[in-house]
C-alpha cells in the first residue's frame, strides 16, 4: 500500500507543487486546507496533471478538535508536511495576532494530535527570514538566527522553537524544517502557480503582471545598496526544485535516514541574484521587455541573503536544476494561462 502523507495547506502555491511531486513518487496525498488564500479548483488541476485527484478536507487547523476529528479518521497517515499559514510580510504587521495565533495554534494543535495518534514524521515550511541580514553570506543552517524583521518572520522562528522543543521532550517524534529562500515560477503544465490576491507584494507576480499589462510599471525598491548592481539581492529558486525538496525530506524521515530528530535544510539556488539581473533574465527568457522605475527602498527589507546549499546536497541528494531563465519562463507562461482563467 502507498504511504499516505498529509499536506497542509496542500492548495496553495508551494503546497501543490508538492503534492505533485507527491503522486508523482507513489504517495498517497490527503490536503487539508481552510481555501482561505487559495482555491478548490486546484485540486482539478492536480489531477489533470498527475491522474489522481488528492483526498481533501476543508477546515481550520487552529480548530483543535476538527484535528483531532481528521486524525482519528485519517488513522494511516505517516507524515505530515506543514505549508498552512498566513505569509504576508506586511499584513502581518498590522495584525500580529492574527499571525500568531494562526501560525502558532495550528503547529501546536497537529504536534498535539502526533503524539496522540502516534504519528512521527514532520517536514516543515520554514523561511530564510529566520537568518534576518546575515552578517557573513551565504548562510549555512549554522549562521546564527536573529531577531525577526515582522510578526510573520517571528512566527517561522517560533514555530522551529517549538518542533525543536516538541521534539526534545518526545523522542519518537521527528522533524526537518526547511528554510525557503525566495520560491517562484511555476509548473511546466502551467496548470498550478501563484494566484496572488490583489495588487502582488512579491517581486515575481508584481513582475509578470506588468508585462501582462495589468499594472503600468514594476518598482525597483532602491538602487543604492551595497551591491554589484545596487539593487537588492535574493535566491530565487523554482518552485518546482523546492516542492522535490519535500519529497527527499519525507523520505529520509521515512526511511530513519536522518541523523538528528530535529533537523534543518537552506533550500535555495546557491546564486544571489539582483531586481534588475531579474529584469534582464526575465527579458532574455522570454522576449518581453519589463517597463520598470527606481524607487526608494522598501522598509523591512534585507540587502542581500543567498543560501549556502552545501548541507542539502550532501545529506538529501538534493539541488536545485532549474536556471533562472527557465523557471522566469515558467512563471510567464503561468501568467499567461491565468489571464485566460
Ligand atoms: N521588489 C521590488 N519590487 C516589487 C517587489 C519586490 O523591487 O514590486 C524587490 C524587493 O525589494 C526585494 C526583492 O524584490 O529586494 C524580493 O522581494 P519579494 O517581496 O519577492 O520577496 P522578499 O525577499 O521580500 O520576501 C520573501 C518572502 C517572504 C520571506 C522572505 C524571507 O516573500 O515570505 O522572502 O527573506 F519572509
Amino acid at each position: 500500500m502507498n504511504k499516505q502523507i498529509l499536506v497542509t495547506g496542500g492548495t496553495g502555491f508551494i503546497g501543490s507543487h508538492t503534492v505533485v511531486e507527491l503522486q508523482n513518487n507513489g504517495y498517497d496525498v490527503v490536503i487539508v486546507d481552510n481555501l482561505s488564500n487559495s482555491k478548490v479548483e486546484v485540486l482539478d488541476q492536480i489531477k489533470e496533471i498527475t491522474g489522481i485527484r488528492p483526498k481533501f478536507e476543508q477546515f481550520d487547523l487552529t480548530d483543535k478538535q476538527k484535528v483531532k476529528e481528521f486524525f482519528k479518521k485519517y488513522s494511516d497517515i505517516e507524515a505530515i508536511i506543514h505549508f498552512a499559514a498566513s505569509k504576508a510580510v506586511g499584513e502581518s504587521v498590522g495584525k500580529p495576532l492574527m499571525y500568531y495565533n494562526n501560525n502558532l495554534s495550528s503547529l501546536m494543535n497537529i504536534m498535539e494530535s502526533m503524539i496522540d495518534c502516534e504519528v512521527s514524521n514532520l517536514v516543515f515550511s520554514s523561511s530564510c527570514t529566520v537568518y534576518g541580514q546575515p552578517d557573513k553570506l551565504p548562510v549555512t543552517e549554522q549562521t546564527p538566527r536573529k531577531e525577526a524583521e515582522s510578526p510573520y518572520g517571528n512566527t517561522k522562528v517560533i514555530c522551529e522553537d517549538i518542533i525543536r522543543d516538541t521534539i526534545k521532550a518526545y523522542p519518537s517524534l521527528k522533524g526537518i524544517a526547511l528554510r525557503y529562500f525566495n520560491p517562484i515560477g511555476a509548473h511546466a503544465t502551467a496548470k498550478i502557480g501563484e494566484l496572488p490576491l490583489g495588487v502582488p507584494n512579491n517581486l515575481i507576480p508584481f513582475l509578470t503582471q506588468t508585462v501582462a499589462g495589468i499594472r503600468p510599471e514594476l518598482s525597483v525598491f532602491g538602487d543604492d545598496y551595497n551591491t554589484e548592481d545596487g539593487s537588492a539581492v535574493r535566491d530565487y529558486i523554482h518552485v518546482v526544485d523546492l516542492a522535490k525538496a519535500h519529497v527527499v525530506a519525507i523520505e529520509r524521515l521515512l526511511t530513519g535516514k536522518n541523523k538528528r530528530n530535529c533537523e534543518y535544510f537552506n533550500i535555495g539556488t546557491g546564486n544571489g541574484v539582483s531586481v534588475l539581473e531579474i529584469i534582464k533574465s526575465f527579458e532574455r527568457a522570454t522576449g518581453e521587455k519589463v517597463p520598470h522605475k527606481i524607487v526608494a527602498r522598501r522598509a523591512g527589507d534585507i540587502e542581500k541573503i543567498y543560501a549556502d546549499t552545501s548541507f542539502a546536497n550532501e545529506e538529501l541528494g538534493w539541488k536545485a536544476q532549474s536556471t533562472l531563465d527557465e523557471t522566469l519562463l515558467s512563471a510567464w507562461k503561468w501568467q499567461l494561462r491565468i489571464a485566460k482563467m
